[in-house]
């Protein structure tokens, strides 16, 4: 096992979705993958591992907030040699180009966090996603003509503290959606020369002050995971 995941090798697959609840990763298992077995349940962060279309499949809570995700996903790929890590999560509208509903796909996310810094010094690095998992994703949600739009995402350190000021400025440079995690899950791919990918759908805007019921969270989750599932079957 590593650090944080009470799992033995060979029990996560190779491919692993991520949403940030992991009771969001029971969710997935037991709704999506056949034959779902749980491997790990250190600090509850729960992850399971199963297959869908014949492929192996996990699904591994993150928890909130970059140095979370980052925990997870260092250990994923450097510890379990995972190849493929895509985020399944919410993200706040921050452009009129997006309503609430949408699958944003993080084409990159920039970050206020300094989680970078020490890897980079005076340089900003810029956290993107594999071009080909966002190339699938892509084909594979036009096939479904499903509402999506494929731009930056803004990762926050901060839920309830966001600085709104610069609210009109990020979407003015692109930025669809503020959420919290896909600046280290970006990072971290590059690092380990993995596959990475942030697909979130957008729970409230911050413009407009719309929210999403339980319900329609729910549905359109579900369709992000169908995304996401068929991104890695491809
Ligand atoms: N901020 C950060 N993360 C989020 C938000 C938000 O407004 N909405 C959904 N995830």
């Amino acid at each position: 096992m590593s650090t944080h995941i009470g799992a033995e090798h060979g029990q996560i697959a190779s491919h692993v979705l991520m949403p940030g609840d992991p009771l969001r990763a029971r969710w997935i298992a037991e709704t999506f993958l056949e034959d779902p077995q749980q491997y790990n349940d250190v600090r509850g962060m729960l992850g399971y591992t199963g297959t869908y279309k014949g492929v192996r499949i996990s699904a591994q809570g993150s928890g909130m907030g970059q140095p979370s995700m980052a925990i997870y996903a260092q250990e994923l790929f450097e510890q379990y040699d995972v190849q493929t890590i895509i985020r399944v999560g919410t993200c706040g509208g921050v452009s009129d180009a997006v309503k609430v509903r949408d699958v944003v796909l993080g084409v990159a996310a920039s970050t206020d966090s300094a989680m970078n810094r020490s890897r980079f010094g005076n340089v900003t690095f810029a956290p993107a996603a594999d071009f080909d998992l966002l190339r699938i994703a892509a084909d594979v949600a036009e096939e479904r003509t499903m509402p999506l739009a494929a731009g930056g995402l803004f990762s926050s350190d901060q839920f309830y503290n966001p600085d709104r000021e610069i609210v009109p400025n990020l979407a003015r440079y692109g930025i669809l959606g503020v959420e919290m995690e896909a600046a280290a899950l970006y990072t971290l791919g590059a690092q380990f020369g993995r596959r990475a990918l942030s697909i979130c759908t957008v729970s409230d805007h911050l413009l407009t002050g719309e929210e999403t019921s339980a319900l329609e969270r729910q549905e359109s989750f579900s369709d992000m995971m169908e995304l996401a599932l068929e991104t890695i079957v491809r």
